[in-house]
């Protein structure tokens, strides 16, 4: 008798169905040696893992057969630029009359689990995915011109968040070194340094990314709402007022003056997040602690060279002119 579950052999089943759907497409489009994955591939002028979560064939599955509410809610990022914590804000947000602090979800379950991706575990479970209560919580790393078109169109709230190119790129290099396999070894910072600046990284290229959703967001800024890790940090308390405001979910006085905004501030913090999922894991062998480093700002000046950092701010300040970015 097999040992499996039924959603793991529906996951596989689904998987399988997609690599025959895609393959022959997929086949045909540039790639380049992965991070964490064999391979990336360039699918609307951006790179896809070849496998593990997010990967080219769940992409275009999202694409194909997630379908939208008005009524929902995206979180969008690059990986490293502060998803797990923007997951946890929103879903505390969101949820802050269903849930009380001591026995709160985000105490005992990863911030990823609580907001599905739908490229990953949404699309690989339809149609047996639950669909949840409105409004639906949803995250995708996926750039803004590939997005279901109906997101847009439909007109839902989206969050973007990005952060320092210099401290994605070593955040980056870290967590791929966690997830890489021993045959293929540690990165070295050389060689993410030169894939990054090449824009070749999972969702990348990093500028290009960015840059989508903050054209967007100065086109339509009521419903696409434009985040950095670094504002985030250096005022959380305003940025989740503002972000409460934007999600339809405005702190009323009443909850002023019991300090609900603080205590979901606390109980998002890097101490209590990384303190609560110090074990365990997602699945598909990520643990719940890679995470979780440091959740500082400017730890790039601990890993890069004045010439590199040279480099970065070079590109960011030429690709990011007349968009208004500072981090
Ligand atoms: P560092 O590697 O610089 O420490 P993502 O969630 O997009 O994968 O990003 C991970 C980065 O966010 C890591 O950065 C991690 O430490 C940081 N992080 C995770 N939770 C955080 C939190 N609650 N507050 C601030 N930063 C957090």
């Amino acid at each position: 008798m097999s040992s499996k579950t039924f959603d793991e052999d529906h996951i596989a089943n689904k998987l399988s169905l997609f690599f025959d759907r895609y393959k022959s497409k997929i086949i045909t489009f540039p790639k380049e040696k992965g991070w964490m994955t064999d391979e990336l591939y360039m699918y609307q002028g951006f790179w896809f893992q070849s496998a593990r979560m997010f990967s080219i064939m769940t992409v275009m599955a999202a694409q194909d057969d997630f379908k939208p509410h008005p009524s929902d809610i995206y979180l969008a990022t690059q990986p490293k630029c502060g998803t797990t914590w923007l997951k946890s804000l929103v879903f505390a947000i969101v949820n802050r009359n269903r849930y009380q602090n001591e026995n709160h979800p985000l105490l005992s379950t990863n911030p990823h689990k609580l907001v599905p991706n739908i490229e990953t575990e949404v699309v690989e479970k339809i149609p047996t995915y639950a669909e949840g209560h409105s409004p639906r919580l949803f995250f995708t790393h996926l750039p803004c011109i590939s997005l279901p078109p109906s997101i847009l169109d439909f007109g839902c709230r989206i969050v973007y968040m990005c952060r320092d190119p210099k401290d994605v790129l070593v955040s980056l290099f870290h967590f791929a070194n966690k997830l890489r396999g021993t045959s293929t070894g540690p990165m070295t910072v050389e060689e993410a340094f030169e894939k990054f600046t090449k824009g070749i990284t999972p969702h990348g290229p990093y500028w290009e990314h960015v840059k989508g959703y903050r054209k967007a967001s100065l086109e339509n800024p009521s419903k696409i709402l434009f985040l950095t890790y670094e504002n985030m940090k250096s005022d959380t308390e305003n940025n989740v007022k503002n972000l409460a405001d934007f999600l339809g979910y405005p702190f009323t006085e009443e909850e002023n003056s019991r300090g609900v905004m603080e205590e979901i501030v606390s109980l998002c913090s890097f101490e209590k997040l990384s303190a609560a999922n110090k074990h365990g894991d997602l699945g598909r062998g990520l643990p719940n602690s890679a995470f979780f480093r440091q959740g500082n700002v400017g730890d790039s000046i601990n890993y890069l060279t004045p010439e590199m950092i040279q480099i970065l701010d070079d590109i960011t300040n030429k690709e990011f002119h007349g968009l208004d970015i500072s981090f």
